[in-house]
Parts: structure tokens; sequence; C-alpha cells
């Protein structure tokens, strides 16, 4: 995700921001850029595409950039290509106010629209320009001071912002607001400092400030001070950092792969949101975004899922969604297998490639096979401006920021809910959904994130269970419909991170054959969320114990039959069964994570692995 680093005191900014931004270059960023003032003269902004060393030799390491006030930023795309002229600090129009922000702005189009209408033009296609242009706009208009300006704005905007911004008539000071996006403002004897994660200030201060939500900074050389919406001051303690800068990088957790699991109830909340707004009690889904026409969905008469790995696994758990919501017919492959087969495309088809990175070689290459097929492509990826982004004829943007564990965790988590918003979409264009359903439904959706978050505070539970997974040679995932979709990927996060040889089994299949491997003792994992297949599954885990299985039961709060067969049992709380994947697949994850740790394994780097598999 996209990293601040603000400066004002005793020394030259601008190499104290280039070192604190390279502190945050492991979070992952496509451009970066500072502006720094020397005295009370203009800010000079600087900006790169690429990595921040490109940025550094413009400025002779900051060098040439006199001045001992100024702000910095990497940039992780989120809206418009990852380019020099989307890079942060965005300026206003007279060059009043300059700022960097963190997050989302969900109106910004809105916003766009009123100030435009106000005679302010637009360079970029960030919501971050906006934003800046909006506080120059209340500044000017009410005249009453950055602080004020700033509570003019955060009252405005709907989103998520971590915000940093220097005023004109204000040499020497950096005024700073945050609503959900992290921000921490550090004091050192040399000056304060301001960034979005503790690694970027620590080789400094370690002494800082933790920003609530919808509240406000103001930085000089001599200090700090605190406000709230009101602009009345409010006092804040100081803490003590005492992580060490490792720890600091992973937000305290011991592994990127847990602090990603912790960041899903936010990227699912983006995700949904940036698609799903709520005027007047109403809500309303848009995915106007992605260009596509309802006629054309209207007139689908297929969709064809095609992805790899946990991508791939998104997929088949979707197919369920989209065809029991939506009544689409849906086929999920392989891209790798896609890529070269000669299957007849039923025509009017939409072929959904799903990728974090948008460079997984297979994919892109079925993406590229299905447009000479003729077939429309919407592209599901996490990176902006990536090769199946700018390939495909359309793009859902799913909002999970850099993801640095091999693992994926918070990317898979945010496709299903880009897939849950296609279906939901589908069956609203093509009239199978009441109005009032929709309604029920999106409402939750929305309520995934804080479910999501109702999960992980048991994990202590899962913790638990993972120690009996020490000498496991072989697990077994079972479930059934969309359970099974949830099974595929807990079987993938155990073998992946783990090495324990595991497999995920349609729990109807497992007469064919898979039971034979069933010995005394052999874990087994059985998800049930879905009420008509319930007893079904109940049926499948009794034959699996009278085998000698380890059974652990993972269902939903409420299921509490699921007891008399279990030895463990793990609940997830009650949602929308068409979304119940959005919760399984959080113990799974955990499941993976633990045993790895466990058995001393490196959990971010699995061997063999690579995040993004860019060659056949
Ligand atoms: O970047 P992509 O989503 O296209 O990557 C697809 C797979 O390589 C990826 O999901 C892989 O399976 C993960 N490492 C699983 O955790």
């Amino acid at each position: 995700m996209c990293g601040i680093v603000g400066f004002t005191g005793k020394l030259q900014a601008a190499p104290i921001l280039l070192d604190g931004l390279s502190k945050l270059e492991y979070r992952g960023y496509d451009s970066a850029g500072l502006a720094v003032r020397d005295g009370d003269s203009a800010p000079v902004v600087v900006k790169a595409k690429g990595r921040l060393k490109v940025l550094s030799e413009k400025i002779d390491g900051g060098r040439t950039l006199p001045g001992t006030c100024g702000i910095g930023h990497t940039r992780w795309a989120t809206h418009g290509e990852p380019t020099e002229n989307n890079a942060h600090p965005h300026v206003s129009d007279d060059g009043n106010v300059v700022g960097v922000h963190n997050g989302i702005i969900e109106n910004y189009q809105e916003l766009k629209a009123k100030l435009e209408k106000k005679g302010y033009a637009f360079y970029s296609d960030t919501d971050t320009e906006v934003a800046v242009k909006l506080i120059d706009y209340y500044y000017k208009k009410y005249q009453v001071g950055p602080i004020d300006a700033l509570a003019k704005t955060m009252v405005r905007v709907r989103g998520s912002y971590a915000l940093a911004v220097m005023f004109s008539d204000y040499p020497g000071e950096i005024y700073v607001a945050r609503k959900d996006s992290p921000m921490i403002v550090g004091v050192a004897e040399e000056g304060s400092l301001v960034a979005s994660d503790v690694p970027a200030i620590m080789k400094y201060t370690r002494n800082v400030y933790y920003i609530g939500n919808l509240e406000m900074g103001r930085l000089t050389e001599g200090g700090v001070e605190f406000y709230d919406l009101n602009g009345d001051v409010i006092e804040k303690p100081l803490k003590d950092i005492t992580w060490d800068a490792e720890a600091a990088e992973k937000g305290g957790f011991e592994h990127f792969m847990m602090k990603e699991i912790h960041e899903q109830p936010k990227v699912v909340g983006d995700t949904i949101r940036s698609a799903v707004r709520e005027v007047e009690g109403r809500l309303t889904l848009d995915l106007s975004g992605t260009g596509l026409s309802d006629e054309f969905l209207k007139s689908l008469k297929q969709i064809l899922i095609v992805a790899c790995g946990s991508a791939y696994h998104v997929g088949v758990a979707a197919q369920y969604v989209l065809e029991d919501l939506a009544g689409v017919p849906v086929r999920v492959e392989y891209a790798s297998e896609f890529r070269y087969r000669t299957m007849p495309l039923v025509e009017d088809s939409l072929a959904v490639i799903i990728s974090q990175s948008g460079e997984t070689a297979d994919s892109l290459a079925a993406l590229r096979h299905a447009k000479e097929k003729g077939v429309r492509t919407l592209a599901v990826v996490n990176v902006v401006g990536s090769s199946i982004a700018r390939e495909a004829d359309h793009v859902f943007y799913t909002l999970a920021g850099p993801e640095i564990a091999v693992a994926t965790t918070k990317a898979y988590s945010a496709q299903l809910a880009a897939c849950d918003l296609l279906a939901l979409k589908l069956a609203e264009v093509r009239g199978v959904m009441p109005e009032t359903k929709e309604q029920e439904m999106l409402r939750e959706l929305l309520s995934i994130p804080e479910k999501i978050g109702k999960v992980l505070e048991d994990k202590e539970r899962i913790q638990w269970f993972a120690n009996k997974f020490l000498n496991a040679r072989d697990v077994f995932f079972i479930g059934r419909g969309i359970d099974y979709g949830v099974c595929l990927e807990g079987s993938l996060k155990m073998k992946e991170v783990s090495y324990v040889h595991s497999e995920a089994y349609a729990a109807g299949e497992l007469k064919h054959g898979t039971i034979s491997l069933i010995e005394d003792g052999t874990p087994v994992i059985a998800v049930a969320t879905q009420g008509d297949l319930y007893e079904k599954m109940i049926s499948n885990m009794v034959e699996v114990k009278s085998r000698g299985a380890y059974l652990c039961g993972l269902t939903s709060f409420g299921n509490y039959t699921m007891e008399d067969t279990a030895d463990f049992t793990f609940y997830v709380p009650k949602t929308d069964e068409h979304f119940a994947a959005s919760l399984a697949v959080i113990p799974l994850q955990l499941l993976g994570y633990y045993v790895a740790v466990n058995r001393s394994l490196d959990v971010d780097k699995p061997r063999n692995l690579a995040k993004s598999v860019t060659v056949e």
C-alpha cells in the first residue's frame, strides 16, 4: 500500500524523506514523489515512476533540494495508472495546497464534478488530487485556516485517508488528518515527523503519537498539536516504540502472511465499497467503472472463469454464487489448460480472468486466447496497470493493496468479494432478484468485513488446534458446493506454507476412492456452511470418522449438532450462505499459517514458490 513520510525541523528534509520512503519500500509501490519547501518559498515537487532510486537520482539523493520542511509518498495505484502524473504529491491549481494521501476517497467523482463547477481543473486520474483541491476550496471559502479547511474536507469525503498537507501561507508546518488509514506522528530533537508506518521514522525517533480516527495534527519544528473535528485541541499520550525494525515492517506481526490475514476486513470492505453506495438509506451497486453495460450483462449466455492457483479457487467458489443468484451458466478453467484447448465457445460469453498480480503468464495467455476467439474479457485484478488489466476489455480492480507473502490471503478474499458483486449485478440486470432481496444481500455483503474481524478474534482456537498437525502426514479437506471451493483454498494454504500433504475433495466423491486413504488419526477438515447440504456433510463426516479420522468441523454458529460428530468444531458468524466462503476461508488460512509456524518454516517465502509466476 502507499507510504507517507513528512519532516519539518532543523535538518534538510529531502534526504530524510527519501530515507523514510526507502523503509516503506517493502510494502510495494509503483511511483514516488516529494514536495519540499525552503523557508516561505513555494514547495518544489519532484516525482518519478518506478523505483525510489529513480526519484533519488533526479535530486542527487536529496542534496539538490534545499529546505527543511517536506512530505514524501510512495504510491500503489488504486485510481489511475501508475504514471508520474498520477504520483503524489498533488498540488492545488495555484499551488496553495500540496498534499499526499493514503487510502481511498469513495465519493471523489462527485466531489470532482462539484469542484469543476467551481472552476478547478484536474491533471491526474487520482482521488488524491480531488482531496487536495477540496481542502484548497474550503480554505479559501471560509478563510479560517488549515485545521478548519481540513475538518470541513473530512466531513465531506467518504472513505479512508491518511493525509499530510502543506499550505503556502504556513511555512515550516505540516498538517495531517486520518480516518481508517494508519498514520503516526513522531517527535525528535531535530524536528517533527509523520509517517504511515513506524519503520519510516524509527531512525529518528521512537517517541510517537497515534492519531485517532477523525483527528488532525499540526507539525512544526518545535512539536505537535492535535485537534478534533471541532478544531479543539486534544491531548494525547506519547508512546514509546519497542519493536525492532523488522517487526515494525510487519506492523508488529511475526510474518507478512499474518499481517495480511488481519488486513482482510479492511481490503474486503474497500473492495465492496468501491461498487456499493448508500444514498438516503438505499444501496446501489455500480459496476460502471468496468465499462460493462447492462445490455451486455443481460444478454450473456455463459461465463468462463479462467485463473491459476488461489485465483482459480475463487472461481470454483464463485461459480455456485453466480449460477444460483444470476442463473448464468459458469465454467471454471485452469488458465494453463484453457490456453491450449480448442473448446467451442458459446456466443455472448464473458471470460473473467482473475489474477492478483495481473502478470501470471498462463492467465495472460488465456486472456489473449479468449480475445482471439472473439470472447469479451473482464479482468479481476489487484495490480493497477498490470498486463492483464491493460489487455482486458473490462477491468474490476480489487483493492487489496500490495501482497507481500507468497501465499495469498487478502487478495483471494478481495477477489471473492468482487465475484459476489458481479453475481448481484447480473441478478439485478437480468431481473431475477427482487429489489428488496438485492438490498438485503448488499447489506449483508457490507457486513462481511466485520464478520471476518469476528473470526479473527477467535484465532487462538485455531492456533491450539494447529498443534494437532505437528506430525501429520496427510490432511484432507472435504466440502460440498461453495464449501468445496473453500476446501481447495484451505488445502493449498496447508500445502504451500506448511509442506504437509493435503487434498481437497468434494465430499460426495470420498467413497469413489479417497476414503481408502483415511487411517487412524488422519486429520480431516469438513467445511459445512450450506444449509441444504449440511445433513449430507454430516453423513460424509460419519463415514470418515468411522475409519479413524480425527475430525474438525467448520460451520456457522447455530449448527451445533456438528459437535456430535466432530472432534473439534470451529464456528464462523452466520451470513447469507452465498457469502459464507469469505468467512470459512479465514480459519483455514490461519490453520496453514500456524502449522507452518509450529514447524519453524519460512512462512512468507515457502520453498520453490514465487509470488508471481510470469513464466509458463
Ligand atoms: O497473481 P495471480 O493471482 O495470477 O497468481 C495466481 C497463483 O499463482 C497464486 O494464486 C498462487 O496460487 C498463490 N501463491 C497461492 O497462495
